[in-house]
């Protein structure tokens, strides 16, 4: 197939997302557009086919956009408002991400482009649904309200070396022999493992068949937190004990796992809200329409840490991990 003819806008490229994505769609021999706030954050990880154009928006600054979307044809959203150092700034996040994606809606539609595909987040609707879940929710239903044919992925949690949600496991089993948990550790959720999230993002664009759809995304194991954290014990041949303290809040345990993790409060606190919510695939339709192998939990937990043992190291490196899996230095 020839990519070389489609332009494509990344937004987040240079998150744990978008940076992936960016080598695959260079594979792909797609011509890539990063829209970034800040160029020197933007660090490319091994050499690319085409050097990416860069453009500096930032969708909160509608102004800045009409130029990052000029000649594009479809376009990347790969962007969440969440973050900071701050308990404070976990309240503001789902007023940010409305006006990002209305700005980034409105932009597409003025320069034309054919279609949006769109990563957010599984869990059913209703007002049980965390902010950051519903949030997710509200952003597909704002990118659909428009003229452009917008895909949506609805994923879980994303296993891979530098994905926020990986990184609270893996600080939490890795730093504490013994833990307690509240009850939404036996909440159930179907992880991913990133590269088939890649594959799917990349596929997406390239089957027509995906334009307008809602598809959800997981890999082959429904897991508790529990068991994910007992995979990733194994994976790393460690000795935990977990106990299950029903009274222990899910706030209360989002401040200590803000102790106790470097993932900055403005993610801790949505993420820790949204472990009460099951976040399981509920039709399995991306499966027809782009068929891949699933990666297992195991193995994408074990080749996560071999990708963060070869990365700056932000544990000391002790082995990679037990199970052997394909490609993966499992020792
Ligand atoms: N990680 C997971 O486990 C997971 C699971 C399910 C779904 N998802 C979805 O996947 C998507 C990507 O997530 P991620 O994990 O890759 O997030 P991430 O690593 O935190 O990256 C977020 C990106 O958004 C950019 N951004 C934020 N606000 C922006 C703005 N106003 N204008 C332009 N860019 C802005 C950031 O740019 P700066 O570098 O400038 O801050 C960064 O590149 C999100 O929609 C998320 O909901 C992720």
């Amino acid at each position: 197939m020839d990519n070389s003819q489609t332009r494509v806008l990344l937004t987040g490229p240079t998150g744990f997302i978008g940076g992936r994505l960016l080598h695959a769609l260079d594979e792909q021999g797609f011509k890539v557009r990063c829209l970034v706030r800040l160029s020197e954050k933007l660090t490319i990880k091994r050499p690319l086919k085409q050097e990416p154009e860069v453009m500096y928006a930032d969708l909160l600054q509608p102004e800045t956009l009409p130029q990052a979307m000029e000649g594009m044809e479809a376009a990347y959203y790969l962007v969440h408002s969440m973050g900071g150092r701050s308990i404070k700034e976990t309240v503001a996040f789902a007023e940010r991400d409305r006006r990002a994606a209305t700005n980034f809606l409105t932009a597409a539609e003025d320069a034309g482009l054919k279609r949006i595909i769109y990563l957010g987040g599984l869990g059913e609707t209703g007002d049980k649904l965390s902010k950051h879940l519903a949030s997710r929710q509200e952003v597909a239903r704002i990118l659909q309200s428009g003229r452009v044919q917008t895909t949506t992925l609805r994923a879980a949690v994303i296993i891979g070396a530098g994905g926020a949600s990986f990184e609270l496991i893996r600080y939490l089993v890795e730093r504490l022999p013994v833990m307690m948990c509240p009850r939404w550790i036996d909440t159930r959720s179907q992880p991913i493992a990133v590269q088939n999230v890649i594959s799917y993002l990349v596929g997406c664009l390239q089957e027509p068949a995906t334009a307008g759809l809602n598809l959800d995304i997981g890999g082959p194991d429904i897991v508790s937190y529990l068991d994910l954290m007992l995979i990733y014990k194994r994976v790393r041949g460690l000795h935990r004990f977990i106990f299950k303290v029903p009274l222990l809040t899910p706030r209360l345990s989002a401040y200590w796992i803000n102790l106790i993790t470097p993932v900055p409060a403005g993610i801790v606190f949505p993420l820790v809200e949204g472990l009460k919510n099951e976040v399981i695939c509920r039709e399995n339709h991306i499966r027809d329409l782009i068929p891949i192998e699933l990666i297992s939990m195991e193995e994408a937990i074990c080749t996560a840490l071999t990708e963060t043992e070869k990365g700056p190291g932000r544990l000391p490196s002790r082995q990679a991990c037990f199970i052997s899996a394909k490609g993966t230095g499992g020792s």
